[in-house]
């Protein structure tokens, strides 16, 4: 939610924020805005509704000559989008400008005491309160703008990364963080800092992770200095990048959601490399093995997660009961947080976000963790909070997913799901020994198998042209294949706008059925798996209704063909690899459905990637 960027050194400062803001952009594409001091000390803000195209546009004839500046994508909170909601914010003297990625819980106390005091406020945001008040204190107490600030965010409750800039002091930035990211790459002679590394990838490899209650003194022709909330200067871990620039760009496909997409076959190769080895006779994930006594010992797991990473963790419940014999209870981490939530410490908590910033997510984790839980993260983005804040975890190793409905990264939580849970089942003997080993044979030919489905593209494109003009959808999948349909149901929602409600297909005839018409497809999700004959008589009584049934069933498959009407086949595999196989045909048709109503897959309305905010 929102994304920050920031430059101080000798190069074009406005090239490296709009560039930066571009890649950024997936965090929230409400509005975008620049603050620039030029060599002349005057402040130059620049700030438009809408994505950082139209910014760009504003700013075609203007003066944009700088060496240090900030930059801002807004995913909106407080204040409708709008040009004077946009940031960077000023204070009212017009010294500073500030950019904000979180939320000011309490600015409402501080916005009432500052207009008493005789300020004037000229947006509907929480953060303007910010600027404000660092302006007031510096100029009531004659401070240093860093003590300013430090005071401020001494009376701010809340979430934020920020980063301010003075028109008298055009060599520093001060940035700060809590609970929101910021990262600052360290270049040659001059500094970047942004909310992920991805704007300054091609620019620098040092990287610095801001800490929480941290703060950034960023100067130029000096060395970086990190301070705590109580002055005191902490030590600088510089740490390698790993992540190129061409991950960042959609490498001749129209979208990244498209080129995520096809990206698969060769991002569970990613992900599987090194963890299944021997010809798939041994298959090993970070910190399981390392912490075997924990998981041996496990009474319960509890996963937390937020959206798709939800409908990875109920597929994760599937195979941890399946093949480890453990309870898995699944919750939403926004509810977890606030029911009471009953942990001990013979619990796991394993917590799923590809973003690793979730704020609900990273709130249940500091919830378990205070509850004695051992907390296990699974993350794409290295480096990010979630791994930081729990006990052990790993990553999924896809690459910088950029298209806001997640794909590559769901598939690479699934498989990373299946590693945890053969290899806790290894520690615990509950898993046939040829069996995983045929499991971990099949794991190896997944990539390939996955290409395969992608050669349906082309008959999906033209599949979805019957049926972009649908009102609502029904998806339906019976146990592992169950998630699948929410996740097919949700990709469909967030990019097409189209209204599509997952389902249990058992539970369908206790209500939705009575949605079924001839108007209302219903995508039905049928490998050949345990229940195969029990979901035959589902996709049977929604024919009975009159109607259209879109069913992906296993190649071969006559029993379904011969009632639906259209089916989409896909290799076999083993039940409980089944979810990685049916999810891409879904993504593929939400994408088309999409694409053949003109809406932006890759920035859908009122969604960002990166949901920092409660
Ligand atoms: C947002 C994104 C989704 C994502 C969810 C959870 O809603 O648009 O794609 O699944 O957040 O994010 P996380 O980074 O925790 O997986």
């Amino acid at each position: 939610m929102c994304g920050i960027v920031g430059y101080i050194g000798e190069g074009n400062a406005y090239n490296v924020l709009i560039g930066g803001l571009h890649r950024l952009e997936y965090r929230g594409y409400d509005s975008a805005g620049i603050a620039l001091v030029d060599d002349n000390g005057k402040l130059n803000i620049y700030k438009t509704l809408g994505k950082v195209q139209a910014l760009e546009n504003f700013c075609k004839d203007k003066n944009v000559e700088a060496r240090v500046g900030i930059a801002h994508t807004r995913w909106a909170t407080h204040g409708e989008p709008s040009d004077c909601n946009a940031h960077p914010h000023y204070s009212e003297d017009g010294n500073l400008a500030l950019v904000h990625n979180g939320t000011i819980e309490n600015y409402k106390v501080l916005k009432d005491a500052l207009v008493e005091h005789g300020r004037t406020f000229h947006s509907d945001t929480d953060t303007e309160v910010l600027v404000q008040l660092i302006e007031y204190i510096r100029v009531q107490n004659d401070c240093s703008l860093l003590d300013a600030v430090r005071e401020a965010l001494k009376q701010v409750v809340g979430a934020y990364a920020i980063a301010v800039i003075e028109k008298d002091n055009p060599d520093c930035i001060i940035a700060a963080r809590k609970s929101s990211p910021l990262v600052v790459g360290v270049g040659d002679g001059e500094f970047y800092l942004a909310s992920d590394a991805s704007p300054f990838v091609e620019f620098t490899d040092n990287v610095v992770y801001i800490k929480d209650e941290e703060i950034a003194l960023i100067r130029r022709g000096e060395p970086l200095k990190l301070l705590s909330f109580d002055n005191k200067e902490n030590e600088i871990d510089v740490k390698k990048l790993e992540m190129s620039i061409s991950q960042l760009e959609k490498g001749g496909y129209p979208h990244f959601m498209l080129k995520e997409i096809f990206e698969q076959p060769s991002t569970l190769l990613d992900c599987i490399r090194g963890r299944v080895v021997d010809k798939g006779r041994f298959v090993t994930l970070n910190g399981v093995n390392d912490n075997s006594e924990t998981f041996i010992n496990a009474k319960r797991i509890v996963i937390v997660a937020c959206g798709t990473s939800w409908h990875s963790a109920l597929i994760g419940k599937y195979l941890i009961q399946d093949m480890c014999k453990i309870p898995v209870v699944v919750e939403y981490a926004s509810e977890f947080r606030y029911s009471n939530p009953v942990i001990t410490h013979e619990d796991i908590v394993i917590a799923i976000s590809q973003s690793g910033e979730t704020a609900d997510t990273l709130a249940a984790i500091k919830i378990a963790r205070g509850m004695g839980a051992f907390v296990y993260g699974i993350s794409n983005v290295v480096g990010s909070s979630i791994p930081r804040e729990t006990h052990s975890g790993t990553y999924i190793h896809v690459g910088p997913e950029i298209g806001v409905a997640s794909t590559k990264a769901f598939t690479g939580q699934v498989m990373v799901l299946t590693l945890l849970a053969m290899t806790i089942a290894g520690l615990k003997k509950t898993l046939e020994p040829r069996y995983a080993e045929k499991l971990g044979e099949w794991i190896l030919k997944l990539p390939a198998l996955v290409e395969k489905v992608i050669e349906l593209a082309p008959d999906i494109e033209r599949l979805s042209l019957i049926y972009t003009y649908a009102r609502n959808f029904l998806y339906l999948g019976r146990g592992y294949s169950y998630p699948v349909a929410l996740e097919g149901a949700l990709k469909l929602k967030e990019i097409s706008y189209i209204h599509a409600e997952g389902y249990p297909a058992a539970e369908m005839k206790h209500g939705p059925i009575a949605l079924v018409d001839a108007e209302m497809p219903s995508v039905i999700v049928a490998p050949k798996d345990h229940l195969y004959d029990k979901i035959v008589s589902n996709v049977q009584q929604v024919k009975a209704r009159g109607g259209n049934i879109i069913a992906i069933v296993t190649e071969g498959d006559t029993t379904i063909r011969n009632i639906a009407d259209h089916v989409l086949e896909v290799p076999e595999v083993p039940e409980c690899l089944t979810p990685i196989i049916t999810s891409v045909p879904l993504q593929l048709l939400s994408y088309y459905i999409a694409i053949n109503k003109g809406k932006d897959v890759d920035m859908p309305r009122n969604l960002a990637k990166s949901v920092t905010v409660e």
